[in-house]
């Protein structure tokens, strides 16, 4: 049996402790902690049980339990980190990332933050202590693109990949065109439809500056009687050391066309030529799938050790 510390009980945490409940997985959870909270079990936690007292007084555990100190003292084989993302200092992810890194625990996380700012760092120390770090859901939620990376398209160059990657924003542009609602309607429809995280700050930050400056262009409308339409497109081009953010004019037909909430990424190699992977980039079961997948994973690679 693989037993897993969960620390964060929000969107995501509720979607991986209700799977593992569910699903026959082979997978316990023997430490868990909200923000107010935690508690731990070696030998499993009554995930039903703690999923009603959430719901019911909006703490899993005891008050008196940290996060940090479950990820110091659970006895756990991998440590799933799901907070908040902060873009700006990484934590408190990146120190319970380390924690468990440093007794010698795998680590999957969903959070964009300590990836983003200290990924050769914890890299180094996962490497180290001989444990692996995993962090599939942080990009394009349900759409297995690291390990199609990683291990589907192992041997071929990248050339370019180019992405439809936040899911509020191409939906919030799916809206306007197919609807005609304005950029404030359709943000706030967006809000109302919880697709924004509890704190939308970072989502909000970015998509108000690429959707302003379409709407400036008038551009959608145009795009339109040219039977075209706009998506923000991310787009790395490695040999050419380009990597940006940017609204595109793209044919109604094109592959990363996709509506609503979907993400697309479309990749070109030297050996596979053009793969696009297109799929729920965000939600509670989606972005789990990716987190067990990731622990599936780390539990067939390191057999031995779990
Ligand atoms: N939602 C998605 O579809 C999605 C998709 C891909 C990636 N992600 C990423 O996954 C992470 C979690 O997203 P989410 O939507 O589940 O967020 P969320 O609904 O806001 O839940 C965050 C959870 O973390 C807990 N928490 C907050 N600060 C904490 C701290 N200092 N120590 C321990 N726990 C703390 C919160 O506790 P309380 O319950 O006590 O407030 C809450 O249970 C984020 O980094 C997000 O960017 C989300």
């Amino acid at each position: 049996m693989m037993k897993v510390a969960l620390i964060g009980l929000g969107s995501v945490g509720k979607g991986v402790a209700g799977v593992i409940s569910r699903k026959d997985l082979g997978i316990t959870i023997t430490g868990i902690a909200d923000s107010k909270s935690g508690c731990v079990d070696p030998d499993g936690l009554d995930i039903a049980n703690l999923l009603l007292n959430k719901s019911r007084n909006g703490c899993c555990g005891d008050r008196q339990v940290t996060a940090a100190d479950v990820i110091k003292k659970a006895d756990y084989d991998a440590l799933i980190e799901v907070t908040p993302t902060n873009a700006l200092s990484g934590e408190p992810a990146i120190g319970y990332i380390k924690t468990a890194l440093l007794r010698k625990k795998h680590v999957v996380t969903s959070n964009k933050g300590p990836i983003a700012l200290a990924y050769k760092e914890l890299h180094t120390l996962a490497q180290k202590n001989g444990v692996a770090l995993r962090y599939e859901a942080t990009v394009a939620g349900a759409v297995p693109i690291m390990h199609t990376l990683e291990y589907g398209l192992a041997g071929n160059e990248i050339l370019a990949l180019y992405g439809v990657l936040n899911g509020t924003c191409n939906y919030i542009l799916t809206r306007m065109a197919d609807e005609g609602l304005t950029y404030e309607q359709a943000l706030m429809e967006a809000r109302e439809m919880g697709y924004a995280e509890a704190d939308p700050t970072y989502d909000v930050q970015g998509i108000d500056a690429a959707i302003k400056l379409v709407i400036l262009a008038d551009a959608l409308r145009l795009a339109d009687d040219e039977g075209c339409t706009i998506r923000l497109i991310a787009e790395a081009i490695p040999r050419k050391h380009i990597l940006r953010v940017s609204p595109r004019i793209l044919e109604k037909n094109h592959p990363l066309v996709v509506d609503g909430t979907l993400n697309a990424l479309t990749l070109e190699t030297d050996l596979a030529k053009e793969i696009t992977l297109i799929g729920k980039g965000a939600g509670s079961t989606e972005t789990a799938s990716a987190i067990i997948g990731d622990l599936l994973f780390i539990r067939d690679r390191y057999a031995r050790r779990t």
